[in-house]
């Protein structure tokens, strides 16, 4: 009997000296895609992770959070390392310093919503000037040796949607790879991505575009390469609490059998690697205030999940959110073993 086998979806891409062999990336988010993060989701087989976003002025400052957020690991390869900001020489040298930092990429960000970058015109807002979108890229790509690559929203809002055109000053002026947000700013997180204005975007240009927006596991991941045509595809807030979706999103990429869902011990496993990354990078302190964030993520949809965050969010010592956290998923994992052993 034959055997069917599901075809791969991408074939990868080049990007400078790397191959890019599963084109899945991590989307950059400020406040979660930390280092710590970022080495719990490298676990699943990402091709590319970008780091959280850099104000190109606070480079100047040497300011120890934007140190922190732009560590990365000497294995992690590649990287790119994300910078925002509308002027051209403050660009450049951030770009400049991001490489010093072990960039292998420098990813520049014109999709951020948030009022307060919007107003100094970075971010989403500078898709609205398409003049000074081109002198940034221009002057950032002549700054450095390493691809810079482009993350954008569709527009500004529906009625000046220019993905297209952006996508065209990307390319011309040396941007080797753009990533689309299917959403305009006016939008936010609101309402839905839309797939097909990203294909408006790889149809417009030669160099790989990722598409990005509202995956959260295989099949919305199978459907948005289908309605835009995209060579990769980036999930961001589907991995809070639930970084597996990158091993089903792969698997969808590589034509394989999803994995199996977790078992409550590989869960546990991950928390608790989680929060040991977070005490490690940020120290104790502040790795409880991200861990009363990230924790409660892992629980949705368990049983006890709405008494375990309670529990969980009350507590402001990291050694004591471990514990709490290790009974509550190793119960999760008892009942798992009864009930795989009476089955
Ligand atoms: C909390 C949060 C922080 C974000 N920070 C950044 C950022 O620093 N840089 C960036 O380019 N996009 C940022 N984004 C946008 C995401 O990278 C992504 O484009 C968006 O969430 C849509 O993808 P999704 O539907 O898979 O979440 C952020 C999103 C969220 C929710």
């Amino acid at each position: 009997m034959e055997i069917m086998q599901a075809k791969r979806l991408l074939p990868g891409f080049r990007l400078g000296r790397y191959e890019i062999d599963v084109p899945l990336v991590l989307a950059p988010m400020a406040g979660i895609t930390d280092l710590p993060f970022r080495r719990v989701c490298r676990r699943f087989g990402i091709g590319l992770t970008v780091t959280e976003m850099v104000a190109s002025r606070a480079v100047d400052m040497k300011r120890e959070r934007t140190q922190k957020i732009v560590q990365v690991d000497a294995d992690e390869q590649p990287v790119a390392i994300q910078i925002a900001g509308s002027d051209p020489h403050y660009m450049r040298q951030a770009a400049q310093w991001a490489v010093d930092h072990g960039a292998d990429f420098v990813d520049i960000n014109m999709g951020c919503p948030v009022k307060k970058i919007c107003k100094q015109l970075a971010g989403s807002a500078m898709l609205k000037d398409e003049l000074l979108v081109r002198r940034v890229l221009d002057a950032v790509v002549a700054a450095v040796d390493v691809p810079v690559t482009l993350k954008i929203r569709t527009g500004w809002d529906e009625r000046s949607k220019n993905v297209a055109t952006i996508a065209r000053i990307a390319e011309d002026v040396g941007v080797q790879l753009l990533t689309v947000h299917g959403r305009t700013r006016a939008q936010m997180f609101h309402g839905h991505a839309c797939w097909e204005d990203i294909g408006l975007a790889k149809q417009a240009v030669s160099i790989p575009v990722i598409g990005n927006g509202d995956i959260v596991d295989g099949d919305s991941a199978r459907a948005m390469i289908a309605a835009s045509g995209c060579d990769g595809v980036m999930v961001g807030r589907a991995v809070q609490g639930n970084p597996w979706v990158l091993a089903e999103v792969r698997a969808a990429i590589l034509g394989e059998a999803p994995p199996a869902a977790p078992t409550p011990a590989q869960r546990w496993d991950v928390v608790y690697q989680h929060m040991q990354h977070l005490r490690e990078h940020h120290g104790e302190a502040t790795a409880s205030k991200l861990a009363r964030k990230h924790v409660p993520w892992y629980s949705k949809g368990l049983h006890g999940s709405a008494e375990f965050r309670s529990a969980f969010q009350q507590l402001h010592d990291w050694q004591a959110q471990l514990e709490v956290a290790e009974r509550y998923f190793l119960s999760l994992s008892a009942a798992h073993g009864a009930l795989a052993r009476a089955a």
